[in-house]
């Protein structure tokens, strides 16, 4: 808990939140301590844009927080996420990078930033990186994009990659549709799965595919899985952070489950705000600066 008498006008630093809790002897969450979870315990991944959400899912142990580029919907409020820029991503990765210390940072490589050349690809992966602070990339597509991921891979920045419903290609797909539902579609994305593994992948992200599927690529692969949408067989599991709390008031998709209400939260606790402002009720004479005392008059002085 934050001593808050020190907290005179301002924001608590940005120190370790675990300290001296269960916690304490975590260390941070690296490639090879993922790669070895492969068929044990499983992983959890969670969204992350900012600082504050960054420091609450790293005090919860979460292990990999993603800096998605959901956040062209969640946080910019577009319906997908191909607007979303390498300078977005920088900026929110700094960020989460500043709020986290234990968990494993990945950087989302966002549409058109990795498939034009390989060059622009490394370039933008090494960006995430040097000026997001992240630990990792992660992009989107199987064999296509397999040299690629081969590339970054040399020049020494780890890749996750990222298939089945792959959102940056929306139009291509004709809608956030569930992918692999027949044999051959699914065959393809085994055969893309194993290509990105083969390319040097240390992860995988299987979003939008039948659970027989993604049970089936988990058990051929050697990496983990960390499935969204892809059943409970993967080696892992990602929610966006806004779905996982509930934030959305319309919005109920079928693979997320709402670890809460925040939506009904949030709006109840702005509207005792409003509430209490228009009666005078908030600020209280304890959320009120007081001034100085006035110094005693010296003897003799007056
Ligand atoms: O951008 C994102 O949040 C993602 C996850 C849904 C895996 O790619």
């Amino acid at each position: 808990m934050t001593d808050t008498s020190e907290v005179k006008y301002g924001r608590p630093s940005a120190a370790p939140a675990v300290a001296g809790d269960a916690h304490e002897d975590r260390k941070p969450v690296t490639v090879p301590e993922i790669r070895g979870r492969k068929g044990g315990l499983p992983l959890t991944m969670v969204t992350a844009y900012d600082a504050t959400f960054a420091r609450m899912l790293d005090e919860a142990g979460v292990e990999i927080l993603l800096v998605g580029d959901s956040l062209g919907m969640v946080v910019q409020g577009n319906t997908d996420t191909l607007g979303v820029s390498v300078d977005d991503i920088v900026y929110h990765c700094r960020a989460v990078a500043r709020g986290s210390h234990y968990a494993h940072v990945v950087g989302d490589m966002p549409f058109l930033s990795y498939q034009i050349t390989a060059d622009e690809a490394v370039r933008n992966a090494g960006r995430i990186l040097a000026q997001g602070r992240a630990h990792a990339v992660k992009l989107e597509g199987g064999a296509t994009i397999a040299p690629t991921i081969r590339r970054i891979v040399d020049a020494g920045i780890p890749v996750m990659a990222h298939v089945g419903l792959t959102p940056q290609s929306v139009h291509a797909l004709g809608g956030f549709r569930v992918q692999g539902r027949d044999a051959e579609a699914a065959d393809k994305i085994l055969a893309d799965a194993r290509a990105v593994e083969d390319a040097g992948a240390y992860a995988l992200v299987l979003e939008g595919i039948p659970g027989e599927l993604a049970a089936r690529i988990t058990e051929t692969l050697s990496i983990p899985t960390i499935g969204i949408g892809a059943g409970v067989h993967c080696d892992g599991q990602v929610l966006v952070c806004y779905d996982l709390l509930g934030m959305t008031a319309d919005l109920h998709p079928k693979f997320v489950k709402r670890y809460d209400e925040g939506h009904t939260r949030v709006v109840a606790a702005a509207q005792a705000f409003r509430d209490e402002v228009r009666r005078r009720q908030f600020p209280g004479p304890e959320h009120t600066f007081g001034m100085r005392k006035r110094p005693l008059p010296v003897a003799g002085t007056g």
